[in-house]
């Protein structure tokens, strides 16, 4: 059978990712949200009818025939990655949508959402969202190349400057795009679509693009073994009255029935649970939002679905984990070994010095050492969970031996209370965000620094070539050591340096400086002070030789 792709949607904060599903839900979410921000991932199913009806007229134009069920959308918030959504090798994200406010172009979790896509190899378009926002446009037809046609000449170059601006934005973080229209390789160049979610323009051919880009180059993926056991991720665990701890979690694969056993990853060993009751919303309404009487018990569900599932001992699981069901006890023991196989985490590269990382989920775990592997940047020590002492101990361990890669990279996660004031007297930086683009860039200019320290003090180290000369009448000393008079023509002296003569000959180090009285270490062009000359052959008026007239 072939099972709905699942789209998920990513971009900037207010970018306008819930106001695009609101638009085809025909709902208001968005408008409803405490503080207007996502706050959760959400599921939605949106029905074959649904699409049917948006996409109209271009169904005909595209000669866009069904083959999949409908589409399954998933929400993220604005403020946190989708990481959640992994398995093994990839996303559970058959495809999807970075959304971008096209009056503000790609801005840092663009960016990241971007990068994550790239880490997980999620296929995806661009929604160039707000596109009423441009000045003095006009909504005459819902589809976009149509109404483009039918704006002002200087309003069509306004919008092209913008578009050209957002083509170039991409380009800039590694991507071909273009307008959807004249894309003639999806593969090799990324669509764009202007849209509006708020007159809904450019929403059809949105669409229309989701499900010819699903049906073209997904079919493989969305072969689901419909009666087969279920396999899933886990986004997110939450408390529910009356219910426990449930978890919200997405099957890409198989059915999941009541009575099933259910294998997922806890945060300290495997969970095997009875599933109690499976919870869904109505189609078009979303797992977060539905209220008690909009959810549906039902006995088995199939993929791909969002769905709640209540069962015993979720308060231990953990967000991103693989989940599988099994029937029997053959079954059972093959989604142990598959959940176990893919928990180990042996893909993530460590080496002998370099960042600890430490975070919420296992899926931000693996974006983040992907992304710090693309950067070159090592990792010393890759773990979820809080930053404790050990981490800072083994941080410590790992500054003796590099001193520019070592730093604790915390993300969404606490820093034990001891773990801070151990960091704090030994020096070792702890760099702790919620924001995967900023954790990341926050290390790069801390590596970036301690390099350019160390390079500092290597060149403070350096000698500099001088030249100086001896004073006639101002020997103190003749030798052992030898104390004269000097004059700095040109260069720095350092103590330590080696001195030689005219001809080349090398006679002797410098032992100290003594400026105005005082000892000094260094002593720069244009002063004069008495320096003391070490060497057991150097002696005043042998090798060293005091002229007049200027001559050294
Ligand atoms: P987070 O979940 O917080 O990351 O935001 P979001 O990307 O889901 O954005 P949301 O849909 O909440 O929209 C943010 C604001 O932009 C809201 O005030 C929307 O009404 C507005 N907005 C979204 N799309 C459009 C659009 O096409 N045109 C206009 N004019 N406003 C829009
Ligand atoms: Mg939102």
């Amino acid at each position: 059978m072939i099972r709905q792709p699942i789209i998920t949607v990513l971009g900037h904060v207010d970018h306008g990712k819930t106001s695009v599903l609101d638009y085809i839900r025909g709902t208001t979410i968005a408008e409803k949200e405490a503080g207007r921000i996502t706050q959760h991932i959400g599921a939605t199913e949106v029905p074959l009818e649904t699409i049917q009806q948006i996409c109209g007229k271009l169904l005909h134009k595209f000669n866009l025939k069904f083959t999949i069920p409908g589409l399954l959308f998933i929400d993220t918030p604005g403020h946190e990655a989708f990481t959640n959504l992994r398995k093994r090798g990839g996303s559970v994200a058959d495809l999807a949508i970075v959304v971008i406010d096209i009056t503000q172009g790609v801005q840092p979790q663009t960016k990241e959402a971007i990068d994550i896509l790239k880490t997980f190899k999620v296929p995806f378009v661009i929604a160039a969202n707000k596109v009423d926002l441009i000045r003095s446009w006009r909504s005459h037809d819902k589809v976009f190349i149509n109404n483009y046609e039918k704006q002002l000449p200087e309003i069509k170059e306004y919008f092209d400057k913008r578009l050209y601006s957002l083509i170039g934005q991409l380009s800039e973080v590694g991507f071909n795009s273009h307008l959807y229209n004249k894309v003639d390789d999806y593969r090799k160049t990324i669509s764009i679509v202007p849209i509006s979610a708020k007159t809904g323009e450019g929403m059809s051919e949105l669409l229309a693009l989701l499900t010819g880009l699903s049906q073209k180059f997904l079919e493989d993926n969305l072969r689901t073994e419909i009666t087969g056991v279920a396999k899933g991720s886990v986004l997110e665990i939450k408390e529910v009255q009356g219910l426990g701890t449930t978890i919200d979690a997405i099957i890409y694969d198989g059915t999941l029935k009541v009575n099933d056993v259910l294998v997922l990853g806890g945060k300290h060993e495997i969970i095997k649970t009875k599933i109690k009751a499976l919870l869904k919303p109505n189609p078009l309404t979303e797992i977060r939002a539905a209220s008690h009487d909009k959810w549906k018990h039902l006995q088995e569900v199939s993929a791909a679905t969002g769905v709640k599932i209540v069962a015993h001992d979720f308060d231990k699981a953990m967000a991103g984990s693989p989940l599988q069901s099994a029937r029997t006890d053959s079954e059972e023991e093959l989604a142990v070994n598959a959940i176990t196989a893919e928990l180990e985490r042996s893909h993530i590269e460590t080496q002998s010095t370099g960042a600890i990382l430490k975070t919420d989920t296992l899926g931000s775990l693996e974006a983040i050492a992907e992304i710090l592997k693309r950067k070159q940047l090592p990792i010393l020590k890759a773990e979820i969970g809080d930053v404790n002492r050990k981490d800072v101990m083994e941080a410590i361990a790992s500054n003796n031996r590099d001193e520019i890669n070592t730093a604790i990279l915390a993300f969404n996660v606490k820093i034990d209370i001891d773990a801070k004031e151990t960091a704090e007297k030994d020096k070792i930086v702890i760099i702790s965000k919620n924001v995967i683009y900023h954790l990341i860039d926050d290390y790069e200019e801390l590596v970036k620094s301690k390099q350019q320290a160390k390079h500092m003090k290597t060149i403070e180290s350096l000698n500099w070539p001088a030249k100086f000369k001896i004073l006639p009448d101002h020997t103190f000393r003749i030798s052992k050591p030898a104390i004269v008079g000097i004059a700095m023509l040109v260069g720095k002296l350092k103590i330590g340096g080696k001195l030689m003569d005219a001809q080349g000959h090398e006679f002797g180090e410098l032992k100290s400086i003594e400026l105005n009285g005082e000892k000094v270490k260094e002593l720069k062009a244009g002063l004069e002070a008495a320096i003391a000359i070490s060497g057991t052959n150097v002696v005043v008026g042998r090798q060293i030789q005091c002229y007049e007239r200027n001559k050294l």
